[in-house]
């Protein structure tokens, strides 16, 4: 029988470990670790197997997405967003479906923050809803694992 695909990595880039404190006009008041209880409750209702890494450093986020020991990846590159082609290519190298969120609507701020690199490499983007991306992006990989594997 096929081992069942349920093991969701999320990333949290540089900075993130700040929310709350941070920029709250833009970020909201919320803290990483409210984000992650969060999360942490929504996969357990799911069912699925998850782990959480918060990094400031862009080789630790490649070092850690080519391990490979999961099945989906929800990522928040945060500025490494805008300048990371190594953090584009370990996604691209694994395989494994992606879904790209920020708290903030990059489209909104300044020219800078609405290229990414990670886009047209991940399976879909969440930006803007603050927490609520990073629970709709578990609710979709609760989805896509479910189906037949195929990367988008
Ligand atoms: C961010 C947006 C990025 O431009 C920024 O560098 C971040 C956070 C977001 O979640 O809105 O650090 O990824």
């Amino acid at each position: 029988m096929k081992k069942k695909k349920n093991r969701v990595l999320v990333i949290h880039g540089p900075n993130l470990h700040l929310l709350g404190k941070r920029e709250k006009h833009i970020y909201g008041t919320f803290t990483l670790e409210r984000i992650n209880s969060e999360l942490k409750e929504k996969a357990a209702n799911l069912g699925l197997s998850l782990e959480i890494v918060q990094s400031n450093s862009e080789g630790d986020i490649v070092d850690r997405i080519t391990r490979s020991t999961y099945d989906f990846l929800i990522i928040n590159p945060a500025a490494y967003t805008h300048t990371s082609v190594a953090i584009r290519d370990a996604i691209c190298g694994v395989n494994i479906p992606a879904i790209e969120v920020h708290l903030s609507n990059i489209y909104k701020r300044e020219q800078f923050r609405a290229k990414s690199l990670i886009s047209d490499v991940a399976i879909g983007v969440i930006t803007g809803l603050g927490s609520v991306g990073y629970i709709l992006a578990l609710e979709a990989a609760s989805e896509i694992l479910k189906k037949p594997s195929k990367k988008t």
